[in-house]
């Protein structure tokens, strides 16, 4: 899937309307009783990331570069490489449970199709606006989910992954919480979570809201605070506004490309786009209820019509001028996801020129990146290291 130039395994987005592009502060009827301007907590004044390196290495759905993206084993490899956050995409089960999967279609993600028992349960479905036939996480109990076994979602890409088919479960956020716990007891040190609700408002309307049972969780292990070793993330801003009711650790505002809608707002009516949170009225309203933004590392050097990066835009000095980080995602080694100024070569799944790339976006000043290769972004990463 190619969205705004940049190729992206698993992503789906929601085009904004033409012409309802005007931002409307504090608008979407969200009736979450937080106000829509004020700054609950400052962004870089949060203090409870400061332990982080900064540029932060964000190790995206794990070592996913090498391993079955959301196992155990990739966040274990991540860990390992020296990643200073790893990333966990949270969908529920049919009993309420958390499990780390990029979406709730785990058809392409799992062996689930080899297994006659569940046949029955392939469904075409509308999530957030999109028609999937598949298999679905709110469809199976955890003990039914229990029994498949990851696989590589890209094997054409990265075909030495398929190595590890079968080899880990689907791992819950609990486990990966323990998981955290043990390993922080091993290494003297606290381990960093990077936490996403995905389709918040389509799970709520099922009955299976994200918010509460994760900030049950986080409190179960010690992880609700202010200085709480984990980010919040969500492409839906009400997600984040509810986790702020909830928890005080700290949030940040995922940011697709930027003619499309946070399904929230399509939901409420809100018209805002992404081109509108990115405006001064949006960054001061997100800087109301988050530490910082996650977007898309188009909105950050745009690409042109040949895939080759552009004028760099001024999202990172507008949102670090209203106290807000930012953590921008996924560089990808393969030529397939690389700007094509850093291609190497026809193959596109080959590796290009990662450091190249990261140079360019590190330079720009950004806070962090989610990274499939933690390994090559750390070492990127290394030279501009600032606290
Ligand atoms: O959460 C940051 C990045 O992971 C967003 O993209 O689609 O991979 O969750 P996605
Ligand atoms: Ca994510």
């Amino acid at each position: 899937m190619t969205q705004g130039g940049q190729t992206n395994p698993g992503r789906r987005t929601v085009l904004g309307a033409a012409g309802l592009g005007a931002a409307v502060l504090g608008a979407g009827g969200l009736a979450l009783g937080l106000p829509g301007t004020a700054r609950a907590d400052g962004g870089r004044g949060h203090g409870g990331y400061r332990d982080l390196p900064v540029p932060t290495v964000v190790a995206h759905r794990g070592a996913s570069g090498y391993r079955p993206e959301h196992t155990i084993g990739s966040y274990q490899l991540a860990l390992d490489m020296g990643a200073h956050v790893i990333e966990q995409d949270l969908v529920p089960t049919k009993d309420g449970h958390l499990v780390c999967r990029h979406e709730n279609d785990i058809t392409g993600t799992t062996d689930v199709a080899a297994h006659p028992e569940f046949a029955d349960r392939k469904v075409t479905k509308s999530v957030d606006g999109v028609s999937l036939t598949g298999w679905f996480t709110e469809d199976f109990t955890l003990a039914e989910l229990k029994t498949l076994r990851a696989e590589e979602r890209i094997p054409g890409t990265r075909r030495q992954n398929t190595l590890y088919d079968g080899r880990w479960t689907i791992p819950t956020l609990e486990e990966v919480l323990r998981w955290a716990e043990r390993e922080g007891r091993a290494r003297g040190r606290r381990i960093w979570l990077h936490i996403e609700t995905k389709h918040p408002t389509y799970f709520r309307g099922l009955g299976l809201g994200l918010e509460e049972p994760l900030a049950g969780l986080l409190r179960k292990y010690g992880r609700h605070k202010k200085d709480a070793p984990n980010f919040l993330q969500s492409f839906e801003p009400s997600s984040m506004r509810r986790m702020a009711e909830l928890v005080a650790a700290p949030r940040v505002v995922l940011l697709d490309a930027a003619s499309t809608r946070p399904w929230d707002f399509v939901q409420a009516g809100d018209p805002r786009t992404v081109a509108d949170l990115i405006g001064p009225e949006g960054l001061e309203w997100i800087a109301g209820f988050a530490q910082g933004i996650g977007p898309t590392l188009n909105l950050i050097i745009p690409r042109d019509a040949a895939g080759r990066l552009g004028k760099p835009t001024t999202l990172v000095r507008d949102a670090h001028a209203r106290g807000l980080i930012l953590h921008p995602y996924t560089l990808r080694n393969e030529n397939t996801f690389l700007p094509a100024d850093f291609r190497r070569g026809t193959d596109p799944t080959a590796y290009g020129d990662a450091f190249g790339a990261l140079k360019a976006y590190f330079e720009q000043g950004i806070d962090g990146i989610f990274s499939d290769n933690p390994d090559t972004a750390l070492l990127a990463a290394a030279d501009f290291t600032r606290r």
